[in-house]
């Protein structure tokens, strides 16, 4: 094996939870790589804070957990979907249990130890498993230390994937994956990666918007690399934003669970009166749409800078021991939440569309999979419920490795490598405030024009706007050496086109998509997925 083309089974891009999970499913059978482009842990999942939802109490039910959902995925979920999803929720848990993953516990009366399940937003019942206020941090250094323990996996760390190669890519009949690109950030050269099966764990795109809870990471790698591979992407209009980050120039959006109104927070106006009974009857716990709209009514409505979360009246000792992470964190930016309300405003959070995949996570390239928050599944309708997306990277983690196991037990023919990365006709780029410069400007207009509540005449500023800097950044990239900036930049722009060509196509308010010119469900046209298809999609190709 050529060193500069290592060969594997299974190239996985990205280490949070599908990533990781899907990694150490795979591991006994197969030679797995991972490729991430920050070091292991750093995602999405290291962040996750409320928990994980699933039915693991006596007075819950599978059922109830489906009608939640449903409910607040407002009429565009896939009910087997969201079945599957549900039924194997106490496997998920079980699994990282095994895998050493802490979750707080309880006494009960009889003074046998049990999970502690909180409650967040469109939950009818407790059923959140949840490591305190860090639920996230456990799961992913959990899962670190076991795939790093691992002899059948390698890691590439600090390497961002450019583009997927498939068969055809070099004259091919098929639309079959053979591998891809990335570059090695730190050695700042691209490599090929050569396997049967490549699987897309890169999370979301949150951050193509101003304001969002997620880490730097979140860019919207995977949706860009699988749509200029053929694949399709439904829903990219229903981007949810958190209600409750904390409001502070140097917090960058620091998340306030949703598990701190499910423990009794209050969100209260500058007048320190609560507000959010006159929107919705479930008050504090309706679905994150509802909250975080009206958040911003308000805040609009009243010229204020940010809202207020009140927990204080639980008391010192509850605050501590339910949310010491919180605690904290707030405390470093001056906030003492156990005597005061926290500042709050809402930020771009979870994609809830993305790569279509089938329940094994399938996409429509042959032999390439996408798990986790970068697929669109079905689950999440037009509005994901609190906590169930570390359920879905679990469960098609899962399935997936099921399915790759499957098709590699009937043996499969090794792909040829993709050819070298060719730079012979780019320079070093002579200006990179170009890259900055369109950073800023995607993620502003984003905001002002794609945000909580749209119009048709802002997505249509919005679309003239990603017109040019397409050309722009497509110019750019043509003509200079790829560095990450660039290349995520590159990656922004195409999800940024995908959610106002997805927003624009639905002519409603529905979930989290709310435009004023359509502000009610209209279920006799509208009630269906917003599915983009691009031109090389293998669909479109005749037999
Ligand atoms: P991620 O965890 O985001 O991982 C993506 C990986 O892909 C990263 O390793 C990244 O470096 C890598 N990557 C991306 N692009 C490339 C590339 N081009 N090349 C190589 N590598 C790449 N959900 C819940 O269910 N419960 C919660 O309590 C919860 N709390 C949250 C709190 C916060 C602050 C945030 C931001 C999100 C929260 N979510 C929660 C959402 C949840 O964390 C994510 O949806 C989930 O972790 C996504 O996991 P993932 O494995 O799909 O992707
Ligand atoms: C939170 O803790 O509020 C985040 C939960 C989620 O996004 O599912």
């Amino acid at each position: 094996m050529p060193a500069n083309h290592p060969e594997f089974d299974v190239l996985i891009v990205g280490s949070g939870a599908a990533g990781l999970n899907l990694a150490l499913e795979l591991a006994e059978f197969a030679r797995v790589a991972v490729i991430t482009k920050s070091e292991l842990k750093e995602s999405n999942t290291y962040y996750a804070q409320g928990g994980i939802a699933a039915v693991l109490d006596e007075h819950d039910s599978v059922e109830s957990h489906i009608q939640d959902t449903l409910i607040a995925g407002a009429g565009l979920c896939d009910e087997d979907t969201v079945r599957f999803v549900v039924e194997h929720g106490r496997e998920a848990i079980e699994k990282l249990v095994a895998y050493g993953v802490q979750f707080t516990q309880q006494t009960t009366s009889e003074g046998a130890p049990e999970y502690h399940l909180t409650r967040e937003g469109g939950h009818s019942h407790r059923r959140v498993v949840h490591a305190a206020d860090a639920t996230g941090q456990a799961i992913e250094t959990t899962l670190e230390q076991r795939v790093r323990e691992h002899a059948s996996i390698t890691l590439f760390e600090h390497h961002n994937a450019v583009d997927l190669w498939c068969d055809r890519d070099t004259g091919g009949k098929s639309s079959r994956i053979t591998g891809l690109y990335a570059l090695d950030i730190k050695a700042d050269r691209v490599k090929a990666f050569t396997a049967p099966f490549v699987v897309l764990a890169t999370g979301g795109v949150s951050k193509v918007y101003r304001y969002t809870s997620n880490p730097d990471i979140c860019t919207g790698d995977g949706i860009a690399m699988a749509w200029r591979a053929g694949c399709r992407v439904a829903n990219m209009e229903f981007t949810q934003f958190h209600p409750t980050c904390l409001y502070h120039s140097k917090a960058k959006s620091f998340l306030i669970s949703e598990a701190v109104r499910g423990e009794g927070g209050l969100l209260l106006g500058p007048d320190g009166k609560r507000f959010m009974d006159r929107f919705d009857p479930r008050g504090e716990l309706a679905p994150r749409d509802v909250v975080a709209r009206a958040i911003d009514f308000e805040m609009k409505r009243l010229g204020a800078e940010c809202m207020y979360l009140d927990i204080s009246h639980k008391g010192q000792a509850f605050i501590e021991e339910h949310f010491p992470m919180i605690y904290e964190n707030t405390k470093k930016f001056g906030f003492d939440m156990t005597k005061e309300p926290l500042p709050v405003v809402p930020a771009a959070h979870y994609t809830c569309g993305g790569v279509m995949v089938d329940r094994q996570g399938r996409s429509d390239v042959d032999g390439l999979y996408a798990i986790g928050e970068v697929t669109y599944t079905g689950l999440h309708g037009a509005n994901r419920m609190a906590s169930n997306s570390l359920l879905e990277c679990l469960v098609y983690s899962t399935s997936a490795a099921a399915d790759i196991r499957e098709r590699l037990a009937h043996g499969v023919d090794r792909p040829a490598p993709p050819p070298q990365w060719d730079e012979s006709r780019v320079t070093d780029s002579d200006e990179d405030v170009v890259i900055v410069h369109n950073w800023g400007e995607l993620r502003r207009f984003m905001w002002d024009y794609v945000g909580i509540v749209r119009t048709d005449k802002r997505l249509a500023r919005a679309q003239s706007r990603i017109d040019l800097l397409q050309s722009e950044i497509n110019e750019y990239y043509g003509n200079f050496r790829v560095s990450s900036d660039l290349l995520e930049l590159r990656n922004l722009a195409v999800c940024a086109e995908l959610i106002i060509r997805s927003a624009s196509a639905r002519k409603e308010s529905r979930g989290l998509h709310y435009t004023l010119n359509y502000p009610n469900t209209d279920d006799a046209r509208q009630l269906h997925p917003t599915r983009l298809t691009p031109k090389r999609c293998p669909i479109n190709e005749t037999p």
